[in-house]
C-alpha cells in the first residue's frame, strides 16, 4: 500500500484528496490559486492542524507562480503574497500550524532580494520541507510514543489524526501506526466525532486501509467502555497547546480527557513542535471556531431536523493540562510541569 499524504504538488498546482467526499468515494480537487487552497481549507476538503498547514505554504507558491503574470516589480509581488497569506490566514482559526507555516514562508518573502524567479524556487523549497519535516516529525513521534503503548492495549482516539490530517504516517494515529508496527497487537476503538465524522469517515478508512484492528463506536459509548475496563489509554492529536499545556483539539475531547481521568486511564497528546504556542499561556486564550449550525443539523447532508432549529457548533474544545498525562512530540516526550517541558523542548534544534 502506498505512503498516504493528503495532498501532492504538482510543481503549478496542487492536489488534494477531498476528505468531504471520503470514504464513500476516492475524489481528487486540484488547487491552481490561493484562493482554491483557502477553499478546500474552508470547507475541509482538507482538515487537520498539521495538513492545513502545509496546504497554506503551497497555497503561498500558488500565489507567487500566478502573480508572475501580471506584476512588474518585486514590490508588487511582496503585497500579491501578503494579500494571499490574509486570505489563507482567515480560512481557520484555530490550528497554530497554518499560522507557523504562513510566518515560516514570509520569512522567505521578506528574505529574498529582487530576482522573482529566485524567489519562486525558495518559496517552493520552503513548502517542501515544510512538507518533508512533517513526514519526518510524525515519524520520529511514533517512535516515542509507541514506547507509551503497551502489548494488546485499547486504545480510543477521537477525530482524526492520522495521515490524512498531516503530511503523511499521522500524530496520534502515527503512534498507533508505530505501536502495530513494532508488533504490538493493539486494537482501536474509534468515535465517530460528531458532527463531521472525521473518526468514522477518516480514521476508519486509514485503519482499514493499514490492516489495524478497530471498532467503531458512536461518541457516546466512551464512558461505557471505560468503566468495563476496555480501554487501556486515549489519545489525541491537536491544534493548538498553549504555554500551560492546555490543548485545544477536537469538540469532544475535553469530555474524554475528563472521563478518563474518572476511570484512571491515561491521556495522550501527540503533536509536533508546530503545534506549541507559548504565545497563548491558557487555552483560555485559543481562538475556538465556530462552525456552521447546519453541520449539526444534517448527517452527510440529510436533513435530521428542521433548518430553524437553533444549534451550536463550535469545533474544538480546550482540555486543561491536569487530565493531560503527557505531550508526544518529534523531540520527545514531555510530561508535567508542562510550562518548563514545553518551553526547552523548543530551545531544541
Ligand atoms: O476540524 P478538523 O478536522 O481540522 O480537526 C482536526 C483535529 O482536531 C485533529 O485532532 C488535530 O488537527 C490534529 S491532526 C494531526
Amino acid at each position: 500500500m502506498p505512503h498516504l499524504s493528503p495532498f501532492e504538488w504538482l510543481g503549478d498546482a496542487l492536489r488534494i484528496i477531498d476528505q468531504t467526499a471520503l470514504p464513500l468515494e476516492e475524489r481528487y480537487i486540484v488547487c491552481r490559486t490561493a484562493e482554491d487552497v483557502a477553499d478546500a481549507i474552508k470547507s475541509m476538503k482538507v482538515r487537520g492542524a498539521p495538513a492545513i498547514g502545509c496546504v497554506a505554504a503551497f497555497g503561498m507558491v500558488l500565489a507567487a507562480k500566478t502573480a508572475l503574470a501580471k506584476i512588474r516589480c518585486r514590490h508588487e509581488m511582496f503585497d500579491e503574497l501578503m494579500r494571499a497569506k490574509e486570505t489563507l490566514a482567515s480560512t481557520r482559526p484555530t490550528a497554530v500550524n497554518l499560522f507557523w507555516a504562513l510566518d515560516r514562508m514570509t520569512k522567505v518573502v521578506t528574505r529574498c532580494g529582487t530576482n522573482l524567479d529566485e524567489l519562486i524556487s525558495e518559496l517552493e523549497s520552503e513548502a517542501i520541507a515544510i512538507a518533508r519535516e512533517d513526514v519526518e516529525a510524525n515519524m520520529r513521534m511514533g517512535m516515542y510514543g509507541a514506547s507509551l503503548i503497551p502489548e494488546r492495549a485499547n486504545i480510543l482516539t477521537h477525530c482524526n489524526a492520522g495521515a490524512l490530517a498531516t503530511a503523511g504516517y499521522g500524530t496520534a494515529l502515527g503512534v498507533i501506526r508505530a505501536a502495530h508496527e513494532q508488533g504490538k497487537k493493539v486494537h482501536v476503538w474509534v468515535d465517530e466525532t460528531r458532527p463531521f465524522l472525521q473518526g468514522a469517515r477518516l480514521t476508519a478508512w486509514e485503519l482499514q486501509r493499514d490492516g489495524i484492528p478497530f471498532t467503531l463506536i458512536s461518541d457516546n459509548v466512551a464512558g461505557m467502555l471505560m468503566r468495563s475496563k476496555m480501554v487501556d489509554l486515549v489519545i489525541v492529536g491537536a491544534d493548538r497547546i498553549a504555554a500551560n499545556g492546555d490543548v485545544a483539539n477536537k469538540i469532544g475531547t475535553y469530555s474524554l480527557a475528563v472521563l478518563a481521568r474518572h476511570h484512571g486511564i491515561p491521556f495522550y497528546v501527540a503533536a509536533p513542535t508546530s503545534t506549541i504556542d507559548l504565545s497563548c499561556h491558557s487555552g483560555d486564550e485559543i481562538p475556538i471556531e465556530q462552525r456552521d449550525g447546519e453541520e449539526v443539523r444534517t448527517i452527510l447532508g440529510a436533513r435530521i431536523v428542521p433548518a430553524d432549529v437553533p444549534a451550536f457548533n463550535p469545533a474544538f474544545d480546550v482540555t486543561p493540562h491536569e487530565l493531560v498525562e503527557a505531550i508526544i512530540t518529534e523531540r520527545g516526550i514531555i510530561k508535567p510541569p508542562f510550562e518548563e517541558g514545553l518551553k526547552n523542548i523548543l530551545l531544541i534544534q
